[in-house]
């Protein structure tokens, strides 16, 4: 019923998360999105932007995928749906509210191929011992990420868990833009034996950089 009226008005429930504030879960044209108060963060836009990047890379030698940023989830329904990936993912999110959201209103759950792992990226990132052949950084509080994720320490962290021949689609949202400066010290953050292509206003909004660890 809810479906069927969202066709003519949007229906939104709201929830609290006390990492994201207020969520907003919105029936639209038939379609649920996953939304803060000034952001989309699952099956809208965003989706799109992450759509965009997995397109540019290869999935068929991936085996292992890191997702940053599970969100409601909706860049593994597309790489499940869409791009066919049956390979393991491992996916992590700081958020509980949003762990939950994920669940009950997206059907995103843990399975023998999907680890949902609720932690800090950061940490997760530094104490992590797994490679990965993609790894997918979509960090965002509202419409900003957080520069810690910008920051040498977090991207060196990211190059070393990368195989040889691996990507990484960082999802830079609009903060840095503008700053050519910014996304040259960021590239530059992960080392030089990683290839970056940058992509501005994906989706007429989101920067997303692409980076390939090369076979050198
Ligand atoms: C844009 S949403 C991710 C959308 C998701 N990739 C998808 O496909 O639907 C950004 C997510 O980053 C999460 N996040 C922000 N800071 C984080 C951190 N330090 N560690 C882990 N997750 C974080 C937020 O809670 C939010 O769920």
């Amino acid at each position: 019923m809810k479906k069927i009226l969202s066709y003519i008005w949007p229906i939104t429930s709201r929830f609290p998360s006390e990492i994201n504030g207020t969520l907003e879960v919105t029936y639209y044209n038939g379609k649920k999105v996953l939304d803060t108060k000034n952001a989309n963060y699952s099956y809208g836009s965003l989706q799109k932007i992450l759509e965009f990047g997995l397109a540019k890379v290869d999935l068929k030698n991936v085996e292992n995928l890191l997702l940053l940023g599970m969100g409601g989830g909706s860049i593994i329904h597309s790489l499940r749906n869409i791009f066919e990936y049956s390979e393991n993912l491992v996916a992590v999110e700081i958020d509980p509210a949003i762990i939950k959201l994920a669940k009950e209103e997206f059907g995103i759950t843990s399975s023998e191929k999907l680890q949902i792992i609720e932690e800090d990226a950061f940490q997760f990132v530094k104490n992590a011992n797994q490679k990965f052949q993609l790894i997918i950084i979509d960090l965002f509080i509202d419409t900003k990420v957080p520069p810690i994720f910008f920051a040498k320490e977090f991207c060196e962290n990211i190059s070393k868990m990368l195989q040889k021949n691996s990507s990484i689609i960082f999802n830079v949202g609009i903060n840095l833009e503008r700053d050519s400066k910014a996304i040259e010290t960021v590239t530059s953050n992960f080392g030089s034996d990683i290839e970056f292509q940058v992509y501005p206003k994906v989706n007429c909004t989101n920067t997303l950089l692409i980076g390939t660890k090369c076979l050198r």
